[in-house]
């Protein structure tokens, strides 16, 4: 398609918050509208949600996982890892330092764990609860009445990327895993009132730009409240040792296109894009994102949570002058999704 063409489809999408999938799949494909296609999702991200940035302080609470996925450094295939899981104490004293500190969601990740019983995790919820801050829950898939229990203990939100749409990547990506039961869970989550967080990996083996639209429309279909995009680095102890790294501009571009198709929601400048360009936290600030989500777990178990590796790390004071610099801020509230359309 001629520029022109790609043009009016910017155009379309920054008004009308659809595409087609050929749409989708011309856009990701052309190399000469990045720029247009990046400041079209920058306008979108500051006439939905603004220029306030949310900050979610991330805690890493267990880095047991009993899945296999091939990409990621805490599979439990990987036995050069040390394992480690925080205590109730542990994760509530992480907790009240990022709440003194003044974040106002609390996100608590770990590999799929279920040590963690739904129960044991209520308890900590309702503790964090006691602030007034959001939580949000990062910990794989469970059945449907845990995902009650847990929402009803006082969680608000769930983050579970879909990974991939595409069935038999998906299905070589996760061998202890199905597509299926992941998206029931996605599905089980909207249904019981959680902000739903979703997202992709861009740069999987094979990944066609066919299903990356596919993955755009899925996030759509579902209605996910918040979408984290992310290039795959491949990590040394993983069957992907040897694959290269995605590819920055592509992840940007899909991130880019999901501001513009769901143009409130929230969508993370994720540790990914940073780890892999060393401006890529404000790039993708400047392409659609509004939340940045600082590590807060101790430094002793930091290093040992290591899905690739050398993850990049915020420095609150310069993200601050960051944000300064291009009119940005830190937001004072909760950050919920605002739904506007
Ligand atoms: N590179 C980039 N992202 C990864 N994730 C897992 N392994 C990798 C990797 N090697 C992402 C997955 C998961 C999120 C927590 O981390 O998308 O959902």
């Amino acid at each position: 398609m001629y520029n022109s063409n790609m043009n009016e489809l910017i155009q379309k999408a920054k008004l009308k918050h659809n595409l087609t999938k050929n749409e989708i799949i011309g856009l990701l494909s052309n190399k000469d509208i990045d720029i247009e296609l990046f400041s079209a999702a920058d306008e979108v991200r500051k006439k939905y949600v603004g220029d306030e940035v949310h900050l979610r302080a991330l805690i890493e609470f267990s880095n047991y996982c009993r899945c296999s996925c091939l990409y990621c450094g805490i599979r439990c295939d990987n036995r050069l890892v040390e394992r480690y899981r925080l205590s109730k104490d542990q994760i509530l004293s992480l907790s009240k330092i990022a709440v003194d500190f003044g974040y106002k969601t609390i996100v608590l990740q770990s590999g799929e764990d279920i040590y963690y019983s739904a129960d044991y995790l209520s308890q900590i919820i309702k503790k964090i609860k006691e602030n007034d801050v959001a939580v949000t829950l990062s910990i794989g898939e469970r059945p449907a009445e845990e995902y009650k229990i847990l929402k009803e203990a006082g969680a608000d939100r769930f983050l579970l990327r879909i990974e991939t749409t595409d069935i038999e990547l998906y299905k070589k990506m996760h061998p202890k895993a199905s597509i299926e039961n992941r998206k029931r869970c996605l599905y089980d989550l909207k249904n019981l009132g959680y902000e739903t967080g979703s997202g992709c990996l861009v740069g999987l083996p094979n990944q066609s730009i066919e299903s990356l639209a596919d993955d755009i429309l899925f996030f759509k279909e579902l209605d996910a409240d918040m979408i984290g995009i992310g290039p795959l680095i491949p990590h040394e102890n993983t069957p992907l040792k040897n694959v290269n790294s995605g590819d920055f501009n592509l992840a940007l571009k899909v991130m880019a296109l999901t501001r513009l198709l769901l143009p409130d929601i929230n969508i993370p400048a994720t540790t990914a894009m940073e780890t892999l360009n060393p401006n890529g936290r404000l790039i993708a600030l400047q392409s659609g994102a509004n939340v940045v989500m600082p590590n807060v777990t101790f430094d002793e178990y930091k290093s040992k949570y290591e899905i690739y590796p050398d993850k990049a790390k915020v420095d609150y004071n310069e993200l601050l002058t960051v944000l300064n610099k291009i009119g940005r801020f830190v937001s004072n509230e909760k950050g919920f999704r605002n739904k506007l359309i």
